[in-house]
């Protein structure tokens, strides 16, 4: 049984349907890619799985229970977390104060110490400028908070909207770096990714969407070795 297994899921914005009837599956453990143009439905997709957006038709499986009418409250407590395009740091907040809002559903004090010691120890950037606002961090440390903060929720199932956007190429070698040291520890991630490449090299699987369509699935390796991924999607 999958971590994650979705079937015919459709997402629409009133008459717009931007996801129409896709299947994918995540194993507990592995690391698998959306990959896909400016608009194919990777951002939509995910925000369906959180529970931000409603399915129009289809299922969503998680642990083996449906999950697909669970709000997104529920779906965080059960391990979903969602890194969201844009990251959406609490610019006014210090950096220790955001962590703290991804462990606000915890009792457990002792675990809460122990994961932000273990997201200081992936990010001592963070340790450095704990004391500081969200607003004042560089575009690369958001995205280091906004990772961090998903990580104070303990997820098991950790949804990534575009890590590398807006970065500088040292701020994104940076962040893949630190993704894959989180999947390497065992974490279950479907990351999305307009840098095909980056994202390909740095997953097991990938989906490639187009149109809300599913129009490729293979082995990562595969998909960077095809040549209408190349044409398409690699710039080769
Ligand atoms: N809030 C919205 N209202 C209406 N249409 C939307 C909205 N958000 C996205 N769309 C449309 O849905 C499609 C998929 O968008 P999105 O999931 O953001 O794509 P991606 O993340 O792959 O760039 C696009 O055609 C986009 O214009
Ligand atoms: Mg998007």
């Amino acid at each position: 049984m999958s971590l994650l297994e979705v079937q015919g899921l459709a997402v629409h914005y009133g008459g717009i349907r931007a996801v129409k009837g896709i299947d994918l599956q995540v194993e507990e453990g592995e690391v698998v890619c959306l990959i896909g143009a400016n608009g194919a439905g990777k951002t939509t997709t995910l925000r369906a799985l959180a529970g931000l957006l409603p399915a129009a038709a289809g299922s969503i499986r998680y642990a083996g229970s449906a999950v697909t009418d669970l709000p997104v409250h529920a779906r965080a407590r059960i391990g979903i977390s969602l890194v969201p395009e844009g990251r959406g740091v609490f610019p006014r907040l210090t950096v220790a104060e955001n962590l703290d809002m991804g462990a606000y559903s915890r009792r457990d004090r002792a675990g809460i110490s122990a994961d932000l010691e273990h997201v200081y120890g992936l990010f001592p950037r963070l340790y450095e400028r704990r004391a500081q606002t969200g607003g004042t961090l560089s575009g690369g440390e958001q995205q280091m908070l906004s990772l961090g903060r998903a990580l104070m929720s303990r997820p098991r199932l950790l949804l990534l909207d575009e890590p590398s956007m807006g970065l500088a190429p040292l701020a994104v070698q940076k962040i893949f770096e630190t993704i894959r040291l989180i999947a390497d520890q065992g974490m279950t991630l479907l990351l999305v990714e307009q840098n095909a490449r980056l994202a390909l090299e740095s997953s097991r699987r990938g989906y490639v969407l187009e149109g809300g369509c599913i129009v490729h699935q293979d082995d990562a390796a595969a998909l960077l070795a095809s040549p209408k991924v190349r044409a398409a999607y690699l710039g080769a």
